[in-house]
């Protein structure tokens, strides 16, 4: 990201560093990382729509959608349903605080692995399901794959690339995890012709991303951060020298020794988190997640082809609306890449509110007196109407509070707290994340064309909430976010004036930059 060139390279140009094969091979990491995630973000909306799944683990679901006795809106609403896709989601933000002792003491490498495994069991037992149980423990399983590599694959990227390509590396992952969408929409669309087993194909192709990050995991170092961190000095020094590609490596390993040595005095990051200088961060990191969430992206990512189901689009049709909303996600994430650090990140999110309002409150008005609770199906011109909304809303989401939830929460930490603002970031994303899968169905359920409406109100208010109090962090250097950022600003100012400046208890300890 272009964003992150900028940062990096104020920060840390004094460091000699070429692009070597290690850092090429963290690359793919990143790229199986975000495609393992995408994936099964995608897979799953398609999967609850085939007929043979139903049939075979929800056969009263089935029977409510053919007999189509019900509510159009109603059809899916069901707990065990909507517990396969939410379910990876509590697990994975369970996991999440597992992962962040593991990446600390046992490494980054280690903990991609662990990952990786995961992934592996998850898959076979969701590939190979006879029943519910199974088919629940398998997604339980992908779940705590998913909070272990999104701990430790960002965290792994960051500390292996060079300063100057640190954040075009970063948005690779974003960007990956909406290929995985993709990916996932279009095996989908092929496996639905399959009979009976077509959804266990979509299932079973998961194992593709899941070994390759597992065979990376295996083949690659351990980050010299991390060896330091535990001590391993020597083996840290010769990794530096390997990825960075000279021996002219002296002035990082001493950084990264400093840096160890002041992580190690914090004795409780998360108790470090709390102090009152910390709260604009990390009012923001929450925030930004909870409002990523409640945009309502899920709702279309894991319900696009039950969503299209409910306005009348034959099985086939559903599934190819959300392979065009997939490769719209894809694209404008690279609109994104693009523009970030041109236009600014309040730009982007203010745009982005507007387009994503109007596209939601259209779509409700015309759900609103199209789609009665019994009518057979929206007409041809405007099914095409509604699909042409939702790609505006997902484009919209793609540039903005798609890689911008990730992004500036990992930018405005100082770096005492930037490691435990990464765990509190993806664990409230997951939570939220779940509280959508979970939700959705039933929403539509009783909320109807009202769902969209819902949605559009969250859009307001997120949108006020950026244009009063989200800084803007384009160009500032990563360090520097304290000084330039939060002190400048005319409401989180007051919480960075105090002079609090000790961690845990002790001011030898004090880290600011
Ligand atoms: C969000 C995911 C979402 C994806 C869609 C990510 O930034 O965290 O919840 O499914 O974008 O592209």
């Amino acid at each position: 990201m272009a964003g992150g060139f900028s940062v990096s390279a104020s920060a840390g140009s004094q460091f000699e560093a070429k692009i070597t094969p290690v850092v090429i091979i963290s690359c793919l990491m990143a790229a199986t990382g975000g495609l393992m995630f995408g994936y099964d973000v995608g897979i799953s909306g398609g999967v609850t729509s085939m007929d043979d799944f139903l049939i075979k683990f929800f056969p009263k679901v089935y029977r409510r959608k053919t007999e189509s006795k019900d509510s159009n809106y109603c059809k899916y609403d069901n707990q065990g349903l909507q517990l396969f896709t939410s379910s990876l989601y509590l697990a994975g933000l369970t996991a999440t605080f597992f992962a962040s002792y593991t990446t600390r003491n046992l490494g980054r490498k280690l903990t991609m692995l662990i990952a990786g495994v995961f992934f592996l069991v998850g898959v076979i037992l969701n590939g190979a399901a006879q029943d519910l149980t199974m088919l629940i423990i398998g997604r339980i399983l992908l779940g705590c794959g998913v909070g272990f590599a999104n701990q430790a694959v960002p965290l792994f990227l960051s500390e292996i690339a060079p300063t100057r390509i640190r954040g075009g590396l970063n948005i690779l992952f974003q960007l990956n995890v909406t290929i995985g969408i993709l990916f996932a929409n279009l095996v989908n669309y092929g496996t639905s012709k399959i009979h009976p087993w077509g959804w266990r194909l979509s299932l079973s192709l998961a194992g593709v991303p899941a070994l390759l990050l597992t065979m990376g995991a295996l083949f690659v170092v351990d980050t010299p951060n991390s060896l330091i961190e535990r001590g391993r000095l020597e083996e840290g020094k010769a990794v530096l020298k390997k990825i960075r590609g000279t021996d002219n490596v002296e002035a990082e390993f001493n950084e990264i020794l400093e840096a160890s040595r002041v992580a190690h005095q914090v004795k409780h990051p998360f108790r470090n988190l709390l102090k009152r200088r910390n709260r604009p961060q990390l009012v923001i990191a929450i925030l930004l997640q909870i409002f990523q969430q409640f945009t309502g992206i899920n709702a279309i990512m894991f319900y696009a082809p039950v969503l299209f189901n409910t306005l009348g689009f034959k099985n086939d049709a559903s599934l190819y609306s959300a392979v065009i909303t997939g490769a719209v996600n894809v694209l404008s994430t690279v609109v994104s890449i693009y523009s970030v650090d041109r236009v600014g990140r309040r730009v982007l999110l203010l745009e982005a509110g507007v387009q994503m309002f109007i596209s939601q409150v259209v779509i409700a008005i015309v759900l609103g007196i199209k789609v009665t609770d019994h009518s057979d199906s929206l007409s041809h011109g405007y099914a095409i109407f509604v699909v042409v909304m939702v790609c505006t809303f997902v484009s919209s989401f793609a540039w903005s509070w798609g890689p911008l939830g990730w992004l500036i929460p990992s930018e405005t930490f100082p770096m005492e707290t930037r490691s435990a603002g990464q765990s509190v970031t993806v664990c409230v994303n997951l939570l939220f994340t779940f509280v959508i899968a979970q939700a959705f169905l039933s929403m539509l359920c009783h909320l109807k064309y009202g769902i969209f409406a819902f949605f559009s109100g969250w859009v307001v208010v997120m949108s006020v909430f950026v244009l009063f109090f989200l800084p803007e962090t384009k160009n500032v250097p990563i360090e520097e976010m304290t000084e330039k950022v939060w002190k400048q600003h005319w409401f989180w100012k007051r919480f960075t004036d105090d002079d609090d400046r000790v961690v845990d208890g002790d001011d030898k300890n004090n880290t600011q930059p």
